[in-house]
């Protein structure tokens, strides 16, 4: 960010001047983690006034040394929980500038996490330095934003000591290494490692316990209210979309994916990284557990969309796809008709691998791709293959294969 010497010195030019009320937005309604503006200029006397958005956010005072925590002495707001379907009556909270050195605030949710707000870069200041200046906003955000970075490398290296918060005990989770798909020739990354945290999560009047896996980047493991945030992914179109959209998003525990379906035919299944277009299966029963909208038939002309409805309970990645096949027998997943809920985008299991996996699993070019043969992958989406996939060595697949088609 760049401040002018012109504005640092029309800021000197106007101190004489009746005092006057600055206005920053903490968070929104899309649940950004910022302070907007993220800088002032404010005189002696100037009051700066948080609005406090959706989601559960402080304004809390730090150093330029230390821009996570709190400083000796230092102003906060306290949280200011505010509900995803508030509109209005946003709670603020008001200070006024005493002297013209600059003051440093960040948002303390999440403190000393993975999930600090702080180290993501929500961070403020009044009267800092220039851009160049050792006090510059830039260097006083990146300090900010190194911290982020320190606390998710700690949490991906998930020792089984440090509980996440005083309220949450976390205990590592087993990762298997990298694998090769369960069926056609592709290798697949390992999970990305993630700690399991039981927490009790009062939102509103209500008040529960909930356990959750928690991964470097994971969205809060707080719901922001009570009420859900409902997600709408729109599935296909009236163009022949082979899509989802948006493709990928970020959801809390109780929010609610909401598919809506557009014309064509189209489901949303839920599968695994590893198998993007087959149904999620037990890994020890091998039964399928998958969520399944079922075929949404939509018309050309219509009006009115069927929705099927997913709650998200933890903030653990959840892959989708389409299973229907196109006339000639190709697949949509293959095309890249998938979606997911909180992909760990800074690994190598990120949406981008996914969509990939998926084209060169089922795509086109892929070995043993459905192809001329609708039925084989349609109906209950369960095709009788993928129960022997995970006993069989590769070659023992594509020989199995070929017998069952
Ligand atoms: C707001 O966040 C704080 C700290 O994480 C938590 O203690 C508090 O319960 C939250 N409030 C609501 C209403 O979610
Ligand atoms: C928000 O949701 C809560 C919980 O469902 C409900 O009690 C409240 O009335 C809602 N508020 C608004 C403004 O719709
Ligand atoms: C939707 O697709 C499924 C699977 O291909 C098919 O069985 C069903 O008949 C289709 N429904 C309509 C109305 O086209
Ligand atoms: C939708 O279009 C089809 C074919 O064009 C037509 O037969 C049908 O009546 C239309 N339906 C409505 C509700 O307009
Ligand atoms: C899914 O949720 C939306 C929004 O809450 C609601 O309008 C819709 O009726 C729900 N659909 C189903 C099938 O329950
Ligand atoms: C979350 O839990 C509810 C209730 O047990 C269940 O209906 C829903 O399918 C679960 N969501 C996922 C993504 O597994
Ligand atoms: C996303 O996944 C791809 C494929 O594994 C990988 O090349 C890329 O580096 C990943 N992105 C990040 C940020 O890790
Ligand atoms: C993931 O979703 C975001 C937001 O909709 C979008 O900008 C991005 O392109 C998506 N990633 C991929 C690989 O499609
Ligand atoms: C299929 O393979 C050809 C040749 O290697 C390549 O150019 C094309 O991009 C591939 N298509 C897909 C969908 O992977
Ligand atoms: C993806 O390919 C596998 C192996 O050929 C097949 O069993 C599965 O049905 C395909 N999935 C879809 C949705 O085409």
């Amino acid at each position: 960010m760049f401040f002018s010497a012109a504005a640092f010195s029309l800021a000197a030019l106007v101190s004489s001047v009746a005092a006057k009320t600055i206005e920053v937005q903490v968070g929104s309604a899309n649940g950004d983690l910022t302070y907007s503006p993220e800088a002032v200029f404010a005189d002696v006397g100037d009051q700066v006034v948080f609005t406090f958005h959706q989601k559960n956010h402080t304004a809390t005072q730090s150093s330029l040394a230390a821009p996570c925590s709190l400083v000796d002495g230092g102003q906060d707001s306290g949280f200011m929980p505010v509900a995803a379907n508030q509109t209005d009556d946003f709670p603020t909270w008001t200070i006024t500038v005493q002297d013209t050195k600059p003051l440093w605030f960040f948002c303390r949710q999440g403190e000393n996490t993975a999930a600090s707000h702080c180290g993501k870069g929500m961070v403020f200041a009044v009267n800092c330095g220039q851009d160049g200046a050792p006090n510059s906003f830039t260097n006083f955000k990146n300090a900010a934003l190194a911290i982020g970075a320190e606390l998710q490398a700690s949490a991906s290296a998930a020792s089984s000591a440090a509980p996440a918060t005083s309220a949450a005990a976390a205990t590592s989770i087993d990762y298997s290494g990298w694998t090769t798909a369960a069926y056609g020739t592709a290798t697949i990354p390992a999970e990305p490692t993630g700690s399991i945290v039981t927490d009790t999560i009062t939102a509103g009047s209500a008040t529960w316990t909930t356990t959750y896996s928690s991964y470097p980047g994971s969205p809060d493991p707080t719901p922001s209210s009570a009420a859900p945030n409902v997600i709408k992914v729109v599935v296909g179109g009236a163009n022949g979309e082979l899509t989802f959209s948006p493709s990928n998003v970020s959801a809390s525990p109780n929010d609610i994916i909401s598919f809506e379906f557009h014309q064509k035919n189209h489901t949303a299944t839920q599968s695994s990284f590893a198998a993007p277009c087959l149904r999620l299966k037990d890994a020890t029963t091998g039964n399928v557990i998958g969520l399944d909208s079922g075929f949404m038939p939509v018309g050309a002309n219509a009006t009115e969309f069927p929705t099927y409805n997913v709650t998200v309970n933890d903030t653990a990645p959840l892959w989708f796809y389409c299973r229907q096949h196109a006339p000639d027998g190709s697949s949509h997943c293959g095309a890249g008709m998938v979606f997911a809920v909180n992909a760990v985008e800074d690994s190598p299991r990120n949406f981008t691998a996914f969509k990939a996996l998926a084209g060169s699993l089922n795509g086109t070019n892929a070995t043993g791709a459905s192809s001329g043969s609708p039925s084989s992958g349609s109906g209950n989406g369960a095709p009788a293959g993928a129960a022997f996939s995970a006993a069989l060595s590769l070659g023992a697949l594509v020989a199995a294969a070929a017998i069952l088609l």
